[in-house]
Parts: structure tokens; C-alpha cells; sequence
């Protein structure tokens, strides 16, 4: 590890960072991810160096099963954790897929313990719940002492109940104890007394770490996760992007910078190696295809701009007078002209590694290839150029494939698209009249892939500057039971939609395996 990429580390205390971008975060819509994309994101988060990675609901599907699995077997470091509802069969089949990281499994199972919850979704009475909650971790501690046990719905839980559950859990073997603000609600003040109720009323409170986990329904998770921390929490849990739920979750970057950069006043640190925040960040974006705001705090593509006259004059004196952190602290690397058509394999692979894209050989050498055509087409390559291309190239073997695409439109003509593409191995064309030649293409994928899916939104916009620019369509297409998006990027528009459409309609039919596994 290079010496600045050091964690910052004194007489503070750590707080544990347990991520959940791939199981928390991949619940919200249009943000699945397949096991080789998991695998890719499990790399960057062991870089990253976070203690804890959540790979997923091993009971879900097979899929998540199988992706919890390669990611115990893979990733060693940080501690690997998978979820389970407070049932004899989901433990049991969490450490199944956990098992692989030995000591480093973490089973985590949790029951809901509001009255609403209780009442309306379990329908289950206090008692009954309180003795699921125990039966559940005596279970999952047979296999391990790594138990982590959520009371799902924490803060709207009746406090006396809350620290009962509490006690008893950690009497039947859980090592961590979450209090997660499932909806979002709470506000700092209130979270702190509740963080402060446990550990006053508690008695074997000091057996166990106290994880919070923060939703972001009023903008309040990260703010909740630092007023917890000063209660007394030792664990928060987070996402990359602050994805999840609803409006997702406490953002890993933006916690783990609020401690580096207020550290005159939060006497904690992490183990995070901040100079990977910027990479985690964009390998996110690249698998997921959602971008983040420009205006996010710490990876938004603003957060280090600087545009006001009287801004950047101060920025020239002093950078300090208007930067609270350094962009080179977040592994922010000045973005600029980085390869052109002469660049060999070496510096497209260094390159690569610095955005913290990992890839193997075959898909490396299909980058690059990739990436010689864009340097003959476009004089200068962009690392939005490489993330554009590394999104496509890493891709696993998709089920739908385009070959070909000619459209013919124009002022006079009925625009008219031939589509080529290979769908299970078998090779098939069409063409279509649309009203216009993204329809027209549409229309023609549509009919070879027979898909009944909706087209919800059609997005195209230009990686860079420039009339060579590539152009990058995003797409979201929803079946009613699923929402996904797809992206595709080229220097002709036409072929970026395409690409974009059946990388949508490839996310969909995983989905829609997913589902038919898990039923
Ligand atoms: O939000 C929540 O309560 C959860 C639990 C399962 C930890 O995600
Ligand atoms: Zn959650």
C-alpha cells in the first residue's frame, strides 16, 4: 500500500465500515447485478478496505446464493456477511454460501420489533417475535460466533421492547447488534438518545458492537450515522453512491470524508482507504449504468469544480480558502487527455487499474480492442471514454447479441432499421419501419427478441466534448415487475440505443431467471 494511501489511524476510535452496496444497494430499482459484476465490485470494496462486505440474501435466489458464495470463497480482508430472514431454513442457507470465509462468515438475521411491523406485516405478537429473534441467533451462532442481528424497524420500536430484544440477543450469542432506521425517520438528536437508551439500559451492551444503518427518506442518513457514532455506535453501515431502498442509504463515501476531514472535533477513524472512493464510486456507476448527480458530495462530478471568478481566485492564492479536502484524497486523479491512438496495452491497463477497473485477460484484451477502434475514430480518449468502454467490454455473455445495424432516415425517407443479432447462439435479422431511426431500431429488436417489455425512458447524451464525441444512451425498460436500465455507448448514436436497448432487455431476462430460480 503506497504511503499516502495510509488509513489514518491514532488513539481514535475505529468504526467498522459494513458495506451494503450489493445487498441493500442492489434492492433498488435498476441496480441488480450479476455474480461476475458482484465479484468485480467485491474487489474494489476489499481495496477499499472496508471490515465488513454484505454480498447479499443467500435465500433469495440461486443467484444471490452463488454470488455469496464466490465472494466468501474469493475475497480475503474484510469480513464477508450474508442476510437471512430469522428463520431455521435462511440461516441454514446463508452459511451455506458463508461457510467459504471460515472465521470471516458473518451470518446477519433480523425480525422486525415495531408495533407497526409486528402488528401488520409479521402478525405476530412481542413474545412470539422476542423468542423468533433468540431461536434465530442460537441457530446461526452453531455455526459461528460472527453473528449480527438487525432489529429491522429499530427506531419506531417501543424502547423498553428495543432493549429487551437487545439483551437477549446478545445472551443467545449475537456479536453485533443493529438498530437500523428501516424508513428512514429519525432525526440526530433522537437517533443519538436511542443509541444512548441502549447502552444506559442495557447490561450486556459491552458484549456486543452496535451497528446503525440509516435509510434516507428525509436526507438524514449520513447526519444520523455521525450523531450514532457520538452515542456509541462502533459499526455503520453504508453503500457506495449511497444507494439502496427507496432513497438508499447512508453514503460510504460521505461518512467515511466527514471523519477524515473533521477529525479536529470526531475523535474516530476508519480503515478506509480513501484514494479508492473515487474509483469504488465510478465502477459502481459503470456496472449499474446510474450515474450520480453532479452535486454529490464528495464523487459527484461538481464536488471538486470550482466555477465562480471570486472562487477560483482564491482557489489560485490559497487552495484551502475554498477546499475542505483534497480531490487527490478521494483518488480523484486530475482527468485529462489520457491515451490516444499510439498508447500501448501497458498504459491502457495502468490506466484501467487507476479508475479501479479490474479485468481479467479476455476481457482486458477485448477492451483494448475496443478501445484502438474509439482511438481511430476520436483523437483524444477520455477516462469517461474507458469507463464508457469497460462497461460494455466486461460484460458476461449476454443472451441477446447485436451484429449488425444499418438505418436509413432522413427528411424525405420512412426511416427504416435492419437489424442483425444472435440470440442464443442462433443468428437472426429483421427490418422495421419506425417513426424515426431510433424507433425503427427499436421496433426491429423488439420483434427478434420478442420481448413484451415497456420502453420507460430514452436518454442520449455525449460522454465528452466535441462533435467526435461518443454518444451514450441510457434506456429503462420495465416489465412490470422489474425495472432495469441499460446503457450503451458509440460514436453513432443510432448504435449506442441499440446497445443500450438489449443490454436493458439482457438485465431483464437475469432478473427474470432470478426470479424463476427463487420461486
Ligand atoms: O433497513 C433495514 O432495516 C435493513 C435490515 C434488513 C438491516 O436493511
Ligand atoms: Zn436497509
Amino acid at each position: 500500500m503506497a504511503k499516502s494511501q495510509q488509513p489514518i489511524k491514532d488513539e481514535r476510535k475505529t468504526i467498522k465500515i459494513f458495506d451494503t452496496t450489493m445487498r441493500d444497494g442492489e434492492q433498488a430499482p435498476g441496480n441488480s447485478m450479476n455474480i461476475e459484476e458482484k465479484l468485480r465490485i467485491a474487489k474494489q470494496l476489499q481495496k477499499l478496505n472496508v471490515d465488513v462486505i454484505e454480498a447479499g440474501f443467500p435465500i433469495a435466489s440461486d443467484g444471490d446464493f452463488e454470488a455469496v458464495k464466490k465472494v466468501a470463497q474469493m475475497i480475503k480482508g474484510p469480513e464477508i456477511a450474508g442476510l437471512c430472514r430469522s428463520s431455521e431454513k435462511d440461516i441454514d442457507r446463508a452459511w451455506e454460501a458463508l461457510k467459504y470465509a471460515g472465521e470471516k462468515g458473518r451470518i446477519h438475521t433480523f425480525i422486525a420489533t415495531s408495533d407497526i411491523h409486528m402488528k401488520y406485516k409479521l402478525q405476530m405478537e412481542p413474545a412470539k417475535v422476542l423468542a423468533s429473534a433468540v431461536k434465530a441467533v442460537k441457530r446461526a451462532a452453531s455455526y459461528t460466533p460472527n453473528v449480527e442481528f438487525s432489529c429491522e424497524d429499530a427506531v419506531r420500536t417501543r424502547l423498553p421492547f428495543l432493549a429487551e430484544v437487545v439483551e437477549a440477543v446478545i445472551d443467545a450469542g449475537a456479536t453485533t447488534v443493529n438498530i437500523p432506521d428501516t424508513v428512514g425517520y429519525t432525526i440526530p438528536f433522537e437517533y443519538f438518545n436511542i443509541i444512548k437508551y441502549l447502552k444506559d439500559n442495557v447490561p450486556n451492551i459491552d458484549k456486543a458492537v452496535i451497528s446503525v444503518h440509516c435509510h434516507n427518506d428525509l436526507g438524514l442518513s449520513v447526519a444520523n450515522s455521525v450523531a450514532a457514532i457520538q452515542a456509541g455506535a462502533g459499526q455503520v453501515e453504508c453503500t457506495i453512491n449511497g444507494i439502496g431502498e427507496r432513497a438508499g442509504n447512508c453514503s460510504l463515501e460521505e461518512f467515511v470524508m466527514i471523519l477524515r476531514t473533521r477529525r479536529d472535533i470526531l475523535p474516530f477513524a476508519t480503515n478506509v482507504v480513501t484514494e479508492q472512493l473515487t474509483p469504488a464510486s465510478r465502477l459502481l456507476t459503470t456496472i449499474t449504468g446510474i450515474a450520480v448527480q453532479p452535486n454529490k458530495a464528495v464523487v459527484g462530478a461538481n464536488a471538486f469544480a470550482h466555477e465562480a471568478g471570486i472562487h477560483q481566485h482564491g482557489m489560485l492564492m490559497e487552495k484551502t480558502t475554498y477546499e475542505i479536502m483534497t480531490p487527490e484524497s478521494v483518488g480523484l486523479l486530475s482527468s485529462a487527455l489520457v491515451l490516444g491512438k499510439h498508447s500501448g496495452r501497458h498504459a491502457f491497463k495502468k490506466r484501467l487499474e487507476e479508475l479501479g477497473h479490474d479485468l481479467d485477460d479476455t476481457k482486458l484484451n477485448k477492451a483494448f480492442d475496443r478501445f484502438k477502434e474509439l482511438a481511430d475514430l476520436k483523437k483524444e480518449v477520455f477516462d469517461e471514454d474507458l469507463d464508457a468502454i469497460v462497461s460494455e467490454e466486461s460484460r458476461e455473455e449476454d443472451h441477446y447479441k447485436l451484429e449488425h445495424i444499418t438505418v436509413t432516415c432522413g427528411s424525405f425517407a420512412v426511416a427504416t432499421a435492419t437489424v442483425q443479432m444472435e440470440i442464443n447462439g442462433i443468428t437472426v435479422r429483421t427490418a422495421e419501419l419506425g417513426d424515426g431511426p431510433v424507433d425503427s431500431a427499436f421496433k426491429a429488436i423488439k420483434k427478434l427478441t420478442k420481448s413484451k417489455a415497456k420502453l420507460t425512458q430514452y436518454n442520449v447524451g455525449s460522454i465528452t466534448g466535441g462533435t467526435d464525441a461518443q454518444g451514450e444512451v441510457t434506456v429503462r425498460v420495465s416489465d412490470g415487475n422489474h425495472t432495469v436500465v441499460g446503457k450503451g455507448s458509440s460514436t453513432d448514436i443510432i448504435v449506442a440505443s441499440a446497445k443500450a436497448y438489449i443490454h436493458a432487455l439482457n438485465r431483464l431476462s437475469y432478473k427474470q431467471k432470478r426470479l424463476t430460480d427463487a420461486v
